[in-house]
């Protein structure tokens, strides 16, 4: 694992946009994995205003997202995929065809896991997937526990994400308690992956991500086992590191 520690959440997002971009201009075909939660966000602000700058172009990039509530409306201000419309796809003007999520509004949940794998290598697989991190250790919807999925499933969310999740909902009782996820097997299958978190409620989870075990109860923990992972975190994350 890289781990490089940036000053705070500006320099983070600066500096991982340039990783994206640079992926990018090697690879204009680039295959990317994009995270959402609020900790993307500076990422995807730096993205917009160098794909205006004609810096970076993402008219050949294929982008498929982690992902997304079930059940949950696309026109849902809460829903993931309104979410990159509103923040990546729309401002970047993506091509509809090449911006994929798992539909969260889906009856046929075991046929829509299998379509967004196979999705995925029909397009090659993943050159760079984008992560956050839970405060518990999570990745995608991929929870804390005695087994994890490798592939992507019908996941729920542990009683410490509905919580973390909830300021993005009227309540607690309105986040959903489930969600289509890739799974362990599909992160792990990028080629490279980029891990940012920020802000000290992060540190505990890039700590046991970063120095501890490899363990299902803390599902970053896995990404020590990949050849290629940037862990990029601002200072106030990075204090159980030191
Ligand atoms: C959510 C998402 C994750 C995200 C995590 C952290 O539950 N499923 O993909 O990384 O929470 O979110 P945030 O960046 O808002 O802290």
């Amino acid at each position: 694992m890289r781990i490089a520690v940036l000053r705070d959440y500006q320099s983070l997002s600066e500096r991982a946009a340039a990783l994206v971009s640079a992926r990018i201009g090697k690879k204009p075909t680039a295959v990317l994995g994009l995270a959402t939660g609020s900790t993307p966000l500076g990422l995807y602000r730096e993205l917009v205003k160098a794909a205006q700058r004609g810096l970076v172009d993402f008219s050949g990039v294929t982008t498929f997202n982690l992902d997304e509530y079930y059940p949950i409306e696309r026109e849902s201000p809460q829903s993931y995929y309104y979410y990159m419309q509103q923040h990546f796809w729309g401002p970047l003007g993506i091509c509809p065809g090449r911006a994929h999520i798992p539909d969260g509004r889906a009856g046929d949940i075991a046929g829509v896991c299998s379509d967004y794998e196979q999705k995925i290598m029909d397009a090659g697989g993943i050159d760079l997937q984008i992560l956050g991190i839970g405060v518990n250790g999570h990745i995608g919807f991929n929870e804390p526990g005695a087994a994890l999925s490798a592939k992507t499933h019908l996941a729920s969310l542990s009683a410490e994400t509905i919580a973390a999740n909830s300021r993005f909902f009227e309540d607690r009782d309105a986040v959903p308690r489930r969600a289509i996820s890739m799974g362990l097997g599909t992160i792990m299958k990028a080629r490279e992956i980029l891990l940012l978190a920020s802000g000290s409620e992060k540190a505990r989870a890039i700590g046991e991500t970063v120095r501890g075990k490899l363990t299902t109860e803390v599902p970053a923990s896995l990404l020590q086992a990949h050849p290629r992972v940037t862990v990029m975190v601002d200072r106030a994350a990075a204090c159980c590191l030191r």
